[in-house]
Formats: C-alpha cells, structure tokens, sequence
C-alpha cells in the first residue's frame, strides 16, 4: 500500500506575494475552488494580518470551499494569530500557520536575539495558536540553512507545545538535494516525539533545485509537501505542484500518492498564469508550451508510431489533449499529414505531395511552421471565417516623426478606415483599430518573438486582450511585426465579436 503525501498548496499566499501577480478576492476564489477540484488537500489562503484584502481573501475562500484544510500564515506573535483565527472562523477545517526564523541569520540579523530566546518564542507561539485551534503548523524560517542541531532542538520544542505539523524551509533556495534530504533524516533520528508531527517541505527555486530537494525530503520522510502552481512564488519561485505531483505519478516504484486529479493541472495552469499575468516558460515542465511539442524528423515519427518513444506521460494525463508535432523543415509527410488531419483537413495522396513540396519551400524560410500556415497551404485560410478582417495597413514612422498609420478593416464585408498617431508605429496602428471597434479592450499580454536572426526574419506576435473581464488570445505571423502586431489583435478581437 502506497503512502499518502499531502499537496499544501501556497499558490495564494507565497505565490501571490510575487509583485505584479496581486488578485482580487473573487479571483482567489476561483483559483481555491479549482485548487479544490484538483485535489489539494491544503490550501493556504493567505497572511490575514499583513492587510485587509489577505483578511477578507481567507474569510471568503474559508466559506467557498470545503474540503481542503484552509491555512492562514502569521509570525510568532500573538496579535496576528488573534487576526488570523477570527479570519478563519469560518473554515470548516482551520489551520494557523505560524513560525520564526531559526537560521543565524535571523536569530542574530533579523531579531537581534538568541537561540534560547528564539525557542521561547516558538513554544509561546504555539501554545498561544493551540488555544485558538487544534490545527497549528509551525514553520522553522530559514531551515535550509539552519544548523541541524539546533533545529532538532527547535523541532521537539514545538511538537511538544502541541505543533501538529512543522514546516522545514529552504527559504533562501540554497541547500544541496542530498543536504536538504540529510536534514530531513537528522530530524527523524534526533528528535524525540518526531511521529506525533507530520515533516513539511517548503522549498525555493533559487538554484534551480526546488521540486529535486522537495523529493528528497519526501524521500527522507516528509509527508506534506508546499508547492504552488507552475512554481510561482517569491523571487525564483517555490516548488512547483505539477511537477511533484507528475514525478510520483510517474514513479510509482517511490510508493506514495497523492490526491491530486492529474486531469486537472493544465486547466488551473492556464488559469493561473493568465489571472496572475505571468506567463509560463515554453519549455517548463508538465505545463510549458513546449512540454509535450515535438520538433525534430526523428522524435516526430517516432512519436506518431508509438506516442512513448519520446514521451513519459501520455499529455492526456495532464489534461492536455495531445502531443504537439512541430512543424519544421526536417519534418516528413507523415507529420504535415497528421496536423492537417487534427486541423480537419484529410488530403488525397497527391494532394498531399503537392502541399507538402509547397510546406517544405515555406519550412525553409521559416523556422516553424504553423497552424495557419499548414491551413493556408491546405487553401484553407484560419481567418476565412473572422468576422473582421485586416484590409490595409500602412504606417509613418522614423526618427523626428510622430507615428501615425491608417488602417482599413472589413467588417462582414463593409469597409471602414481610421488613423492615428501613436507613441510608435504598432500603439498608432492600434489606436486606428481601437477607433473603429470601439469596445473598450486592453492589451494584457504582448510578446513579439522573431523566428530567425535575419533582418529578414518573421515575427510572431501573440496577444491577450481583455474585454469584459474575458481574456482572450491572438496570434499572427508576419515579416511585418507592425502588420503582426495588428493582425493578432484583429484575431484576439474576433473571439469576441460575432
Ligand atoms: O519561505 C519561507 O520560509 C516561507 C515561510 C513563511 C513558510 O514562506
Ligand atoms: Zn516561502
């Protein structure tokens, strides 16, 4: 029988603590409830003291949801475990979060203060937190770089005031696997009374080794684990929850499970990196746009003959809804007959050979190849179907002018025209379009990526545009990246207006 780990996710406290990644109460709710459905079994909802939005964040996620624990962060101190317990009167299942730096940096740096000092202050904090509730987690801040001895001593200490879980952070994301795993091992063989408490990890990205020492302390005996989706969080990034969650998945000879419905982590993913406007690296593990992609000759026939050759998990597990072959100039019929046959579009042989003698002259000047392109060359145009269409573009700029650009667009068939000026070519042509839709939409999202190095390059330019409290996602392609830029809000555009 496997053991189970419980997923303590931090997405809303720690993860929301990255500048710019700020939500609203009803967007934590949201994310909570999907936390919920993924399977998490805790989910800290925020640091109630440090304002009034934390408060009310953990007062509302505490009454949105039902099964998971509901966490709420504190110091050692006795007003924010007061404010954080009224914050969680509503939880079904409460827990107070509450902790002190235990590293030398703090003990001297942070808090001027001593050893013994600082064991005093977690027994008192802890005991104060147990009158209030049953459920108290105790984190040891800094553990990663906390003497062992010492953090033994601080672990027992706390356990014995009535701590039911103790946090053993690598704060500062600068332990080793094997030292962060030693640790944990040390804990489980110096400290008396160790199996009253369950071990939590809570591991930082700082060196690129968050989710490897997070295996390493389950390895060593932690049974709860802090992560958060797509391994936001505060400079690096904690843990990332699909990543531990794929590896005992994936690893089922380690003998431990988890809650968590695999199904669901692409979904939260995506809805986490647009609330949070923070994107999600191409090539990030289990959730990147590239994680399951496929690009070379080899790796794609291999993959269309037996999906394992080059894939460990089958995409379908993480909610993704299949492998993405990429189109480029090494790629085979085989491959351009597959992408056109999931676009819909079956060819005769012969048609085939002739889009496929077309594919590979284009595969030459650019480096990928996309869905548009694949449709075009099929003679079947994406953009046939939108609504509004891009007529003309042209555009005035250069050192000394004021950009201004005109544009045409067709709108189910009528032509209407605008210009304006801009504080560059693409804000004027955007204004041009603004000016003819009029809708009040802002661009969230805008990333020009060239595909080459020549100057002669093709841009693509993928947009979110927010309408209505909707985002919606354009894309376009052009060696004009001011044409690019227009034609993907155009399509972000046509996602909502029908
Ligand atoms: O990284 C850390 O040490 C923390 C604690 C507050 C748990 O986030
Ligand atoms: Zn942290």
């Amino acid at each position: 029988m496997s053991d189970k780990l419980f997923i303590f996710d931090t997405t809303l406290r720690d993860g929301e603590q990255v500048p710019g990644c700020q939500l609203n109460t009803v967007e934590k709710i949201q994310v909570a409830k999907a936390l919920e459905v993924l399977g998490v079994d805790v989910i800290e909802a925020g640091f109630p003291v440090s304002s009034p939005g934390d408060f009310k964040s953990v007062v509302e996620i505490s009454k949105a949801v039902t099964w998971p624990v509901i966490c709420a962060l504190t110091r050692a101190v006795e007003k924010d475990i007061d404010v954080a317990t009224e914050a969680l009167a509503y939880a079904k299942r409460g827990r107070i979060h509450t902790g002190i730096g235990t590293s030398e940096y703090h003990i001297r740096y942070k808090f001027n203060s001593t050893q013994d000092e600082i064991v005093e202050r977690a027994i008192a904090a802890v005991k104060y937190a147990k009158k209030k509730v049953e459920d108290v987690e105790f984190y040891c801040e800094d553990a990663g770089r906390t003497d062992n001895a010492y953090l033994a001593r601080v672990v027992e200490a706390v356990i014995k005031a009535g701590a039911t879980v103790v946090n053993i952070p690598d704060t500062t994301g600068y332990c080793l696997p094997d030292e962060y795993g030693a640790k944990i091992r040390y804990l489980f063989e110096h400290v008396d009374g160790i199996h009253n408490a369950i071990i939590s990890t809570h591991c930082h990205n700082d060196l690129g080794m968050a989710t490897a020492n997070t295996i390493q302390g389950v390895l060593s005996g932690a049974r709860q684990v802090e992560v958060t989706v797509n391994g936001i969080g505060e400079r690096a990034g904690n843990t990332s929850l699909e990543e531990v969650a794929m590896i005992l998945q994936s690893h089922k000879e380690i003998g431990i499970s988890t809650n968590i419905n695999s199904r669901k982590i692409y979904g939260i993913s995506r809805m986490v990196s647009s609330l949070m406007n923070m994107p999600v690296q191409p090539n990030k593990a289990i959730v990147g746009r590239n994680a399951f992609a496929h690009s070379s000759g080899i790796h794609q026939d291999g993959v269309l003959k037996n999906r394992e050759s080059y894939e460990i998990i089958d995409p379908k597990e993480v909610g993704i809804d299949e492998s993405a072959i990429l189109l480029t100039a090494r790629s085979g019929r085989a491959a351009l007959k597959h992408r056109l046959s999931v676009l819909g579009v079956e060819l005769d042989q012969e048609k085939l050979d002739k889009v496929y003698e077309e594919f590979l002259k284009l595969a030459d000047r650019k480096k990928d190849i996309n869905d548009d392109d694949v449709l075009m060359l099929a003679g079947k145009d994406r953009t046939a179907m939108h609504r509004i269409k891009l007529n003309y573009l042209q555009v005035t700029s250069g050192v000394g002018l004021q950009p201004v650009a005109s544009v045409c667009l067709d709108i189910a068939g009528e032509k209407f025209e605008a210009a304006a000026s801009g504080n560059g070519p693409v804000d004027a042509a955007i204004k041009a379009v603004k000016s003819i839709i009029h809708r009040t939409m802002t661009i969230q999202e805008f990333l020009i990526q060239a595909i080459n190095r020549g100057s002669d390059d093709v841009g693509k330019v993928h947009m979110q545009v927010e309408y209505d409290g909707n985002h919606y996602y354009g894309f376009a392609a052009n060696t004009d990246i001011v044409a690019a830029s227009v034609e993907a809000f155009i399509d972000a555009i046509n996602k909502f207006v029908k």
